[in-house]
């Protein structure tokens, strides 16, 4: 049976950088208070309508040619995603045509933050199982346009943006590969952060009234999200550590979703992790949702953080809620 192992990464983010102080053009907000609760110095934003799908083809090229495989060799599009291009049909689709991929299968993922991890645990499954050689992984947000940017929406706009990172997921057959994933979801707090409208139960599916009060954005509980990210985190770490024998100790490189630099502090503290051990990088591009992981994981391995047989754990919470975690030996 082979191993399902990451053969090649990459990521691309929208030219445009907005600033803390790009926003607080627009809502009564400042640096000091979105970098002390957040981390975060600046977001990527697209520009002339270029949407999810459109972010994730650079990324996706410079994946492939890093994997050393071509169009041909794909055998599955997984494309990982809150912010589709459409309501239908899924990104995986448009970026199959717009590549002009062979009529492989495209399937998109909708779990938000954790989109990306949820997309390697399905890609580990067609590998092992000899079905697929070579998959993608997609994670590729614009969270942008979602963003409310007035006061109104500051706590939620100023923590997200744009981008697009992959990993290219291949049959190996040393012993490097995924080792683990563990996935979960508690859709009871589906209200803590969601996008309510349009809605399948709403006719027509959106309205001025929805318009007016602004049910059409990323809406946010911030204190309720951070409450469960900073248990749900930890737990699914060692969840995954436990069923490969593992400690904390034995991590070379944790790659956390990107979501807030004090929830990734509280889990290196609970998990007594060195610095070297924590991978961050949301002071360049906020929390990117499912691109988060990909793009963290690509600069990590440019940055030469990531060496063969390093054992690199991601681990990713948000809206769902979902959270989740890969154990992966390089
Ligand atoms: N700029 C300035 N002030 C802001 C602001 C902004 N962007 N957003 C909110 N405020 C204000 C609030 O209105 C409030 O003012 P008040 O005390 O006069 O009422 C004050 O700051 C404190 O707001 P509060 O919501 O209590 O702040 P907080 O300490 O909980 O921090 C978050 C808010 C969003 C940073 C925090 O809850 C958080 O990090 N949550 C997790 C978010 C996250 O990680 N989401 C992604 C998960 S995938």
């Amino acid at each position: 049976m082979p191993n399902a192992k990451i053969s090649g990464t990459g990521f691309f983010v929208p030219p445009k950088v907005m600033t803390n102080h790009d926003l607080s053009q627009f809502m009564d907000t400042n640096d000091e208070w979105i970098q002390e609760r957040t981390g975060i110095k600046e977001r990527r934003y697209v520009e002339n309508g270029a949407s999810t799908s459109d972010l994730a083809i650079p990324a996706v090229e410079m994946a492939m040619e890093r994997a050393g495989v071509t169009k041909e060799d794909i055998g599955l599009i997984i494309f990982a995603t809150s912010t589709p291009d459409y309501y239908a049909p899924g990104s995986g689709c448009l970026l199959q045509e717009k590549m002009d991929f062979p009529t492989i299968g495209a399937l998109d993922i909708r779990v938000q933050c954790s989109g990306f991890v949820y997309g390697l645990s399905v890609a580990q499954q067609y590998i092992e199982n000899g079905i697929h050689k070579h998959i993608l992984v997609i994670g590729a947000e614009v969270q942008s346009t979602a963003m409310d940017l007035s006061t109104r929406g500051r706590d939620t706009a100023v923590i997200f943006g744009d981008g697009a990172g992959v990993a290219v997921v291949s049959a190996s057959h040393d012993d490097s590969g995924i080792l683990s994933t563990h996935l979960h979801s508690e859709g009871k707090h589906c209200r803590e952060l969601w996008v309510e409208a349009p809605s399948s139960g709403v006719t027509p599916r959106l309205n001025q009234e929805i318009l007016d009060e602004g049910r059409h954005f990323l809406q946010m509980n911030g204190k309720e999200v951070f409450r469960h990210a900073v248990t749900r985190f930890p737990q699914v770490i060692m969840e995954g550590l436990d069923a490969n024998g593992l400690t904390p100790e034995d991590i070379d490189l944790l790659v956390p979703h990107q979501a807030n630099i004090r929830i990734a502090q509280m889990i290196q503290k609970r998990l007594k992790l060195r610095d070297d051990q924590v991978f961050s990088n949301i002071h360049k591009y906020g929390n990117t949702t499912a691109a988060s992981i990909p793009i963290a994981l690509c600069e990590a391995m440019d940055e030469g953080r990531v060496k063969k047989g390093d054992l690199v754990v991601f681990a990713a919470f948000g809206s769902g809620f979902t959270w989740a975690s890969a154990i992966v030996k390089w």
